[in-house]
Parts: structure tokens; sequence; C-alpha cells
């Protein structure tokens, strides 16, 4: 199985990402997290990346590739994959595209989108922010990600719409309920395929 998740900040990207990766057996591959991950090592990368992370911004695009595509590559032949965060662009999943036209069995085959209210997204992010310590949790900084999916992200449910690859869920029901609706239409769609 080989998914991708596009939704906005706050909406349970990581957390169903995790229990899909556990369901099938797939890896998780978080950009986020890897961003999260380079600026803690201090490596040149997350140096390059970390006031963007702060800011909210996207990271330019050239780190992004490099960071996830060995990944995604090994992942799609060890079993499959869920990536949460990346392609983030329509530039990206150009790009994405590309990569993956030069191999066989590693694009995806189902783009999950979550759907919340922009007060669910803003009051999950202000919970998290008491329990953890993410630099780009704060009210400010909530606003401007919410604004960079606007702009940057959404664009690309019509792009993976027009590809007959988009599933879109209700994602303000509890995290099990997300994740049994989820897998309900996945096997549907697998059964389907197979058949
Ligand atoms: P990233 O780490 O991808 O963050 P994000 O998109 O802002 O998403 P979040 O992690 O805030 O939310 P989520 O959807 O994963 O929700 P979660 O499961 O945590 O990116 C961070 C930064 O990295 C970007 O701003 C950018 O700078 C950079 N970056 C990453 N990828 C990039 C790329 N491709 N290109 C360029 N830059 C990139 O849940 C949120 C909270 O809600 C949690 O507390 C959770 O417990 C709770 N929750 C989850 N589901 C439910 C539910 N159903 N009911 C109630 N609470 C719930």
């Amino acid at each position: 199985m080989r998914l991708l998740m596009v939704a906005p900040p706050g909406a349970g990207k990581g957390t169903q990402a995790k229990r899909l990766a556990d369901h099938y057996d797939i890896e998780h591959i978080s950009s986020g997290d890897l961003f999260r991950q380079e600026v803690a090592a201090g490596t040149e990368i997350g140096r390059q990346a970390k006031r963007y992370l702060e800011a909210g911004d996207l990271v330019p695009d050239e780190f992004v590739l490099n960071l996830v595509a060995s990944r995604v590559a090994a992942a799609a032949a060890a079993g499959g994959y869920i990536l949460d965060g990346y392609p983030r662009n329509v530039h990206q999943a150009e790009a994405a595209r590309e990569l993956a036209a030069n191999y066989e069995n590693i694009g995806f085959q189902s783009v999950i989108h979550l759907r919340v209210s922009r007060d669910e997204l803003r009051g999950r992010m202000v919970a998290r922010s008491k329990l953890e310590a993410r630099t780009d949790d704060t009210a400010a900084t909530i606003e401007h990600r919410l604004e960079v999916f606007d702009s940057q992200t959404e664009p690309l449910l019509e792009y993976y719409a027009n590809r007959g690859l988009l599933l879109s869920v209700d994602g303000e029901l509890t995290v099990a309920a997300v994740t049994a609706t989820i897998i309900a239409h996945l096997d549907a769609m697998h059964a389907s395929a197979d058949a």
C-alpha cells in the first residue's frame, strides 16, 4: 500500500499516518518529523530549515526531495509507505510524479484528505502547545501555517482529485473512527481494483 496524507496543520495527519502504518505494516514517512530531527541534530539541512519551520513557512523545495526520495524508494521496495507532509505544493507533486515515472510500484495509490473546521484545527494546535514544545504552535504561527496551507497546499486536493486518487474523510470524528473510516474505504477500493 502506498499512501499520501494531505490536510491542514492539526488535522491529524501524523496521528492517522502512524495508525495506518501499523495497520498495513508500511513505513510512516513524515517530512515535518524529518526536518525536526535535522534541526535537533544541528545538521546543515537542519540549520537551513530551522527558520522556515519556526516561521511556519515551507522549506524551499530543493531541500525536501533529497530528504524524502531515498526513504520513499526503500519503503516502496519493502512493502509500502504512508507519506505525511510531502508533497506539499504542486511543484513538489510534479517533481514526485516525474521521479516515480522512472520506477515501477513507487507512486501513490491513494491520497487521503482529512476535513476539519478551522476552529477545531486551532483548538487542537493550542491544546498541543501546552503538552509539546513545537516552536510553530504559537497563535501567530498557527494562523500563518493555515494561510500557507490555503495558498500552497490546498491546490493539491484538486490536483489529486483530477487524477482519481483523492479520498476525503471527516477528520472530526474520534481518532479511532477516522482510522476505521479510512481503512474501510481503502480496503473497498483495493478489493474492487483487484477484482
Ligand atoms: P508538519 O510536521 O507536516 O506539520 P503540519 O502540517 O503543520 O501538521 P501538524 O503536525 O501540526 O498536524 P497533523 O495534521 O500531523 O496533526 P496531528 O496528528 O499532529 O510540518 C511542519 C513544518 O515542516 C512545515 O511548516 C514546514 O516548515 C516544514 N515542512 C514539512 N514538510 C514540508 C514540505 N514537504 N515542504 C516544505 N516544508 C515542509 O494532530 C494534531 C493534534 O490533534 C494532536 O495533539 C493530536 O493528538 C490531536 N488529534 C488528532 N486527531 C484528532 C481527532 N480525531 N480528534 C481530536 N484530536 C485529534
